[in-house]
Order: C-alpha cells, then sequence, then structure tokens
C-alpha cells in the first residue's frame, strides 16, 4: 500500500542502491584508506547498502583477504564519521574481498572478470559493478583497456549495470583531458562515466542552490547591477604531505583551480536549471563554464606563489623547496589566484577572484559575494567610515554556514554607522550531521545519480581557461615566495588593489 503522506515524487525516503559490487583500484592508496573505505563504512552504518554488496579492493600487494579486512577495518575505524559498530562491521567484513595484482598483468584481470562473474552467485551482486579508479592518473589508460580487453566494462549484453568513477586531476590539460575523456567513453557508455569532483558532494555546496533558488531574497540582487565582485576562496593550512610527485607534477592551479574552484563559480554563477536531474544542473554548469573569459592580461592577472619557511599553529614548518621528493629548484605553484571574467548579461563587468593555496593560515573554503556600494549616503563621511560593502558569504568549511554582513547603527547619540554580521551555522539550526562528501557521492554512484558529477565538456571548458594561465607560467620566471602561515604572495594583494579591492580575511 502506498503512503498516503508520501507522494510518488517524494524523494525523502533514503534510497538504497541495488546489488552490486564495488570494486576499488588502488585499495591500498591514501584515498582509499582516508575517504572511501570510511565512506563504505558510515554507508552500511546507515544502513544504505544493500543485502548483495560487495567491496572488491585491487592493489598492487602480496596480500590475502584477512590482510586487507584488517587494512579496511582500522581505516573504518580511524576515518568513519558514524560511531563504529562492531555489528555493522562484522556484516560489512563477509562482503570484503582483495584480489592481488598490478595494472599490466592481464591474469589478475582475468581473474578480476571472473571473480565478478562468482560473486554474482555468491553475493547476489546481481552482476552490477562500480569500478572506482583512486589511481595514478597515468595508470587510467591501462586500466580502462584491461577493463575492455576482458569485457568487464561492458553491460550491452545483461540487464546488469557497469559503472566506472574517474578521480580527478582529469587530464593535464585540455589536449591531455580530450584523450582521456576519449578513451574513457570507448570503454564505458557516457552515462555510465563519474567523474568526481568531491567539493560537489560537501553539504555546504548544495546548499548554494537552496539559497538561490528556493528563496526570493538573493535572486533579484544577483547580478551585475548589485555586486561588485565575487571572491572564491579555498585556503589550507597544511602542506603537502607525503603527495610530493603528484603535486610537483600538477601544482595549485591543476590540483583545485580547475576543479573545485570554477565547479564553485559555476554553482554561484550559474541560472536557475529547469529542475534539479543531472541533464539540467550540468547544462547550466557548462553554460557558465563555456562563457567564462580567460584573462586577457595574464601578468595582472594570475598570481602564483610557493611557500617559504615560516610558522603556522607556533610550529616552524619548512619550504616547499626543503620537502621530501621536491626539486630544490622546483617552480610549482602551491598558491594559485586567478581574476576571470564571465561574457554573459547578468555578470559582464563583474570580476571572479578565485584563490587557493597551501600553508595559508587556517583550513578555509568560502565564497563571498560583495555587493555594490549605495549610490548616495545621506550621512556625513565620518559617521560611515567604518561601512564596507555589504557581502553575503557562504561558509563552505570548516565553520559551515552563511553569514550576511551589512551596516547598522552604533548604540548612541550620533549616526554612526558601522558593519555587523549576521550567522546562520548548520551545527545550530540542525540537528542532523552532514554526511561527508565522498559518503553522498559514493551512494550516488550505486544509485546511478550523475547530478552531482561534471560532464566531460565541463572539464573541458575547465581547462580552456587554465591552460594559457598554465602556459603563460611555464614561460615565466619563478612563482613569488610568500612565507608559511601568511595569506599568500604580495602579488594577489597587487592584484585587488590595482582595482580598488582587497581579499577578505576569512
Ligand atoms: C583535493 C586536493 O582534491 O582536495 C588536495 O588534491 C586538497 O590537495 C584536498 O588538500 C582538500 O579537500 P578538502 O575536502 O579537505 O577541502
Amino acid at each position: 500500500m502506498t503512503n498516503p503522506l508520501r507522494s510518488p515524487g517524494d524523494r525523502r525516503l533514503p534510497r538504497v542502491p541495488e546489488p552490486c559490487a564495488l570494486v576499488v583500484f588502488g585499495a591500498t592508496g591514501d584515498l582509499a584508506r582516508k575517504k572511501l573505505i570510511p565512506a563504505v563504512y558510515d554507508l552500511a552504518n546507515r544502513g544504505l547498502l544493500p543485502a548483495g554488496f560487495v567491496l572488491l579492493g585491487f592493489a598492487r600487494r602480496d596480500w590475502g583477504h584477512g590482510d586487507f579486512e584488517q587494512v579496511a577495518r582500522t581505516a573504518a575505524q580511524k576515518g568513519a564519521r558514524t560511531e563504529f559498530r562492531e555489528s555493522t562491521w562484522q556484516r560489512l567484513s563477509d562482503s570484503i574481498k582483495f584480489l592481488p595484482g598490478s595494472f599490466d598483468d592481464d591474469a589478475a584481470f582475468d581473474t578480476l572478470a571472473a571473480t565478478l562473474a562468482d560473486l554474482d552467485a555468491t553475493h547476489g551482486t546481481m552482476g552490477n559493478a562500480a569500478f572506482y579508479l583512486s589511481i595514478p592518473p597515468a595508470a587510467f589508460p591501462v586500466v580502462l583497456k584491461q577493463m575492455q580487453r576482458t569485457g568487464m566494462a561492458d553491460n550491452s549484453e545483461c540487464r546488469a549495470w557497469r559503472r566506472v568513477v574517474v578521480e580527478k586531476p582529469f587530464g593535464h590539460d585540455l589536449a591531455s583531458s580530450r584523450e582521456l575523456n576519449d578513451l574513457v567513453d570507448d570503454v564505458f557508455t557516457a552515462q555510465d562515466v563519474f567523474r568526481i569532483d568531491h567539493y560537489l558532494g560537501k553539504e555546504t555546496v548544495q546548499n548554494l542552490m537552496a539559497l538561490r533558488f528556493a528563496n526570493t531574497l538573493f535572486e533579484p540582487i544577483w547580478n551585475s547591477h548589485h555586486v561588485d565582485s565575487v571572491q572564491i576562496t579555498m585556503a589550507e593550512d597544511v602542506g603537502i604531505g607525503t603527495r610530493a610527485a603528484f603535486y610537483e607534477e600538477t601544482g595549485a592551479a591543476r590540483d583545485v583551480l580547475q576543479n573545485h574552484l570554477l565547479q564553485l563559480l559555476a554553482l554561484t554563477a550559474m541560472e536557475e536549471p529547469v529542475g534539479f536531474d543531472a541533464e539540467s544542473l550540468r547544462t547550466e554548469k557548462r553554460k557558465v563554464l563555456g562563457a567564462l573569459k580567460p584573462p586577457v592580461d595574464l601578468a595582472a592577472h594570475a598570481v602564483r606563489g610557493q611557500y617559504d619557511q615560516g610558522w603556522l599553529a607556533g610550529e616552524r614548518v619548512q619550504a616547499y623547496r626543503a620537502e621530501e621528493g621536491v626539486a630544490a629548484d622546483s617552480r610549482t605553484e602551491t598558491y594559485a589566484a586567478v581574476r576571470l571574467e564571465i561574457e554573459t548579461r547578468r555578470w559582464a563587468g563583474v570580476p571572479f577572484y578565485l584563490r587557493t593555496g597551501k600553508r595559508l593560515p587556517r583550513r578555509v573554503t568560502e565564497i563571498a559575494v560583495v555587493f555594490r556600494k549605495a549610490p548616495h549616503l545621506p550621512f556625513a563621511k565620518t559617521d560611515t567610515e567604518e561601512l564596507g560593502a555589504n557581502q553575503l558569504v557562504v561558509r563552505v568549511q570548516p565553520d559551515e554556514g552563511v553569514t550576511l554582513r551589512f551596516g547598522s547603527k552604533v548604540p548612541g547619540t550620533v549616526m554612526e554607522v558601522r558593519d555587523v554580521a549576521m550567522d546562520f551555522q548548520y551545527g545550530e539550526a540542525f540537528t542532523e550531521a552532514s554526511p561527508e562528501a565522498y559518503e553522498r557521492l559514493l551512494l550516488d554512484v550505486l544509485l546511478g545519480d550523475a547530478s552531482l558529477f561534471p560532464r566531460n565538456e565541463e572539464v573541458e571548458q575547465s581547462w580552456r581557461v587554465i591552460d594559457p594561465i598554465e602556459q603563460f607560467w611555464a614561460e615565466e620566471g619563478e612563482p613569488e615566495l610568500y612565507r608559511a602561515g601568511e595569506w599568500g604572495p604580495k602579488g594577489a594583494d597587487t592584484m585587488l588593489a590595482r582595482e580598488g579591492r582587497c581579499w577578505r580575511r576569512p
């Protein structure tokens, strides 16, 4: 019987995926241990995994099933968001398998293909499988070709689904991302490809859409008539940790700007989608990215920096060039800031300032919409000296919420106006804790919901913007050094100061 309180379109009831296997390539790596396995555990703990579910790890380790189970258990205990329960683990551990093998080992992939068929019989996975490429980008082609050779990616004959999850970075530039996209599309059908940008899985990022499109308050002023500029910041206090090999090849612009920050920009600037299905949402984001103009004056509007030694939280930290695995004369940027414009009627002339960096004073991600100043102030000049621009700040992390900054009269006999802040905090307004980004996105992959996954056109449009910047930097000398624990290189401040603006200090 249908529940009279729920209409058929009501999506509040949790949805549980169909039986399936989740195959993780690179199952012993950092991402798998820190994010993927804990996310699988959290889903199991919330009752969101189907009865016929198998987590199958594949990696170049001489491990038996028990070893992987132990590693996975420790990973879940350390990294899970929800409470660790022995009963949940017991149920899940029966579904954890491991296959050793290197990516060029045909026999290992033949075994994997045979194992997937067996799992259907032994665990009732119904032939469904999602393949997670948690591996260095250089290994994508060989693994994809192995999947093609063994027919693992082929769902044309059976009634099962086969999906692939590709971790960023999607390529190194536009040309290589096109090559990668061609290869992936050759092996899997487009609707079965899930490109992960974990920022889209963050609750606060999805709230941007609620904020803009569920309210009447903001949309009328969300345009160049009222908005002076937009600042998007993703700052980290950490350095590069043990990822020197990856980071030396990548740098801040490819690691964060090309994906996380441009996706945040797209959600901030897009038009209202006709629905929140994958097609409608991705279409609107793609239009914004397509209308983005790469900086013309690159010397003035693209700034890069690299952290020097300094102090953070009372501790001395070393320079990027002194990190293990980093070349002593490395020119890789650990900080990138750009000024972009969107060529649409809504945004014409409004600068979007994007910045990201490591070893900055603190970890914070936010989107600040800075409004134009009032055209006329009927106060004495001295009364409004401490009045800044009105701002709406979406605090993505870690202090999740939204702040509205506006002027208010200081109590007293004179009409003095000063900035005040009105705050919404997730922690205070809601009792439910937010799911982790990977928890949400993994569930979406298993459910086949691609709305929070960028389509390849979005990825390519993003490279179109980043490529000229990277080329300019490659030809130009060195990144500017900034002291660890400070807000990036001086050049980034100059970029805004030239236009009479300054960065927010989050
Ligand atoms: C990853 C980058 O995509 O995002 C890392 O490769 C970065 O360099 C990380 O540290 C930050 O993610 P979060 O969710 O902690 O902000």
